[in-house]
């Protein structure tokens, strides 16, 4: 079984090294394959998801990937850009449930731009879906109009889209607290109002699920206001991405937040299945290559690839009560200490939680 590592760029290599550790820790006997993708990628093979990285993904049981972005392919266009590689990667495998849990690790409280009561004990999940929406719609492209300078990008969803991805939350939901706080903004779009109809309409498959509604602006306000209110929050790609890195905050760090990212389960079926596991954070330019990055969302992005493509629960619970303990031992990243107080760089942080597994 051969498990993808596509690093990236900025300091995706730096975390990514972290993540693939603790893999080979908790299961050596898997086959561990490198590819390149992003700005890496361009310099060497003028593409950002080339064919050899495709094969690779195409061949193995799950992806664990950095970051893509660097500022040299900033002012690149269309298919040029680093970040194209996370794109295509989500739409060619039809990655469209995008799990982002947002947990306060114990002692991490006062790294947290919030009062320590509003975010300890934080446990929610923010389900996001990735395949479609303002992302992927068609017409996408600037043009001139009378001499005027148009860019357009299309805000479109499926029934079928939107009914996938509230599946995905209502039956987590169910192994979790039992309530979806689902995410719109029905009073100015028809997706919202789209988005809004399918999700009541799936609620009612999960009567013992309780479902509620905020529009985008209110949820955006609601979580830093009162974070612990939501238990599942579901919504669409935009959105989704906004939410959850303000969510990560909450936590102390952006570099706290892991990610899955899953297609269809077959039907009647609960085994493995392939997905894409990465920090919800990008390449961080500015921090890269200093080796101070934070690589706790590398590693626990490998649990969830343990729990989701391995079905390997064991070791996920492994690498997260490793985490823990580093963390209640004192480890810190330097995202994560306040003004001088000491900190460690990536790998010596990754040795204790190594030493914890
Ligand atoms: P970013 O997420 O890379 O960084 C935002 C801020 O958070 C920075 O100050 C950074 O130093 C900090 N940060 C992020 N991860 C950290 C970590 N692990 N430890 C400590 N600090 C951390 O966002 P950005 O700067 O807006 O974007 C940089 C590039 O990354 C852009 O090219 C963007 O397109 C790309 N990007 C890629 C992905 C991805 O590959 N999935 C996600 C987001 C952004
Ligand atoms: C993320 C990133 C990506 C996104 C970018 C790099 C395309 O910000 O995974 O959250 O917007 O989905
Ligand atoms: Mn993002």
């Amino acid at each position: 079984m051969t498990v993808a590592i596509l690093p990236g760029d900025g300091i995706g290599p730096e975390v990514t090294a972290a993540g693939l550790a603790v893999l080979r820790a908790v299961r050596p006997e898997l086959t561990y394959e490198h590819g390149l993708v992003g700005a890496a990628a361009l310099d060497s093979y003028g593409s950002p998801y080339p064919s050899q990285t495709a094969a690779l993904c195409r061949r193995s049981a799950a992806i664990l990937f950095g970051a893509v972005g660097d500022p040299r392919y900033d002012g690149a266009r269309g298919e040029l850009r680093p970040e194209v590689a996370i794109l295509r990667l989500r739409k060619e495998f039809d990655l469209f449930a995008n799990l982002r849990p947002v947990k306060t690790i114990a002692g991490l409280e006062a790294a947290s731009s919030l009062r320590p009561e509003v975010v300890r004990g934080l446990d929610l999940i923010v389900v996001r879906e990735t395949t479609s929406g303002l992302y992927f719609g068609t017409p996408k492209q600037t043009t001139f109009e009378d001499g005027i300078e148009v860019a357009v990008d299309t805000l479109v969803y499926r029934a079928p889209e939107v009914e996938r991805v509230a599946q995905v939350a209502f039956a987590l939901a169910r192994e979790r607290r039992g309530r979806v706080t689902s995410v719109d903004k029905h009073n100015v779009l028809e997706t919202g109002r789209l988005w809004r109809r399918i999700v009541t309409q799936v609620a009612t498959q999960y009567p013992d699920v309780a479902l509620d509604h905020l529009l985008v602006d209110n949820a955006a306000m609601q979580l830093v206001r009162d974070p612990k209110r939501f238990d599942v929050i579901l919504t669409e790609n935009t959105f989704g991405d906004i939410l959850s890195d303000q969510a990560g905050m909450l936590t102390g760090s952006l570099g706290n937040l892991p990610s899955a990212t899953l297609g269809a389960q077959a039907p009647g079926t609960t085994g493995p299945r392939f997905g894409l596991y990465e920090p919800i954070s990008g390449s961080a330019p500015d921090i890269a290559g200093k080796g101070i990055a934070n690589p706790i969302a590398a590693i626990l992005s490998a649990a969830l690839l343990c729990r989701y493509s391995l079905a390997d629960e064991t070791s996920a619970a492994r690498i997260e009560s490793a985490v823990t303990a580093a963390v209640a031992l004192g480890a810190r990243t330097r995202d994560l200490v306040r003004d001088d107080a000491p900190f460690l760089g990536t790998s010596a942080f990754t040795e204790r939680v190594l030493a914890r597994l």
